[in-house]
């Protein structure tokens, strides 16, 4: 399916390159906060009529199919988004930036696995990322970070996610991030690839998920462009200082504890798999 697209300087040499040869870039934005944005992020032009305004009802379809995608990326984890949650939680405060594939360019499986009707036209989308800019100035929470890529590995879009998220903040003018995401969460190894990740939260009883931690990180070109592998942007890692297991709930009201008492820890690289549960690492910083 592959036919060669303009690859951006910038994004030449990153993790990129794949995804932009096979796939097109969209935005999902009120008209009213358009001016905010930069819809060429490293160079990467959005196309006009994929920068899509969910309050226009000629957009339906697309909305609907961003819901589908969370339905097969978050249902299984137990946190589908409502609609009324995509209008008052993203699309109306904050903004998405995904990727997708023409419509006359899927496969029947990808038609199954996304729920595609039949009589649905445009871009489909195969990836998002949603965040929602904070009250200080130039601070974004990442909302949901969703990509199909491991349920279609017969399209080959290693690294979907990480660029999806990376594209999505340089878009956004993200400065300073923040997250949240559970300890056994396989985004994880997404997240620590933005360098250490600095950790705020450890055991998070405000989340309806109290095993959260909540993580941030600067979100400089050099960071974003490093995430997605440029080869000349890479991160110091400090060594762990202890490994924490998703589920050891004692270890993360420890460390909680500690977070509170006024030391700061990051999450310097990526966890270790071992059986269902995550090894993750911590180190003092
Ligand atoms: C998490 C999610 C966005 C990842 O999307 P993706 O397109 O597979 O992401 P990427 O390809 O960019 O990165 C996945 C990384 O995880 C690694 N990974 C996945 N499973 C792994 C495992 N069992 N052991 C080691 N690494 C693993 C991959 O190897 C890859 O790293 P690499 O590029 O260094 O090889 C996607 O699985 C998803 O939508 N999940 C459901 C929703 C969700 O949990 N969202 C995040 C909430 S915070």
């Amino acid at each position: 399916m592959a036919h060669s697209k303009h690859i951006p300087a910038e994004l030449r040499n990153t993790a990129a390159e794949r995804i932009l040869e096979e796939l097109t870039p969209f935005v999902v934005v009120p008209a009213m906060g358009h001016t905010k944005l930069d819809f060429s992020p490293f160079g990467l032009n959005v196309p006009t009529r994929y920068r899509i305004d969910p309050l226009r009802i000629d957009n339906a379809p697309f909305c609907h199919q961003l819901q589908q995608l969370d339905g097969r990326t978050f249902g299984p984890e137990g946190m589908p988004m409502d609609r009324w949650v995509f209008f008052d939680c993203c699309y109306m405060p904050g903004a998405i930036f995904g990727f997708g594939r023409h419509v006359d360019r899927i496969s029947d499986h990808a038609r199954e696995v996304l729920g595609v009707p039949e009589s649905y036209e445009g871009l489909v989308p195969y990836s998002m990322y949603i965040a929602i800019p904070m009250a200080t100035s130039g601070s974004w929470m990442g909302h949901n970070l969703a990509s199909i890529s491991p349920l279609l590995p017969e399209e080959n879009l290693k690294s979907l996610g990480t660029v999806t998220k990376a594209l999505g903040l340089k878009c956004f003018g993200t400065q300073v991030f923040f997250g949240a995401t559970q300890w056994a969460s396989k985004a994880l190894w997404v997240h620590q690839k933005f360098g250490p990740l600095d950790i705020h939260t450890a055991y998070t009883p405000a989340h309806s998920e109290v095993q959260t931690l909540t993580y941030g990180f600067h979100a400089s070109d050099a960071e974003l462009l490093g995430a997605m592998g440029h080869p000349n942007f890479g991160f110091k890692r400090p060594e762990p200082d202890l490994w924490i297991r998703s589920g050891d709930v004692t270890a993360m009201m420890e460390l909680q504890d500690r977070i509170e008492a006024g030391e700061r820890f990051v999450m310097p690289t990526a966890p270790k798999a071992e059986g269902e549960h995550l090894l993750v690492p911590i180190a003092g910083a």
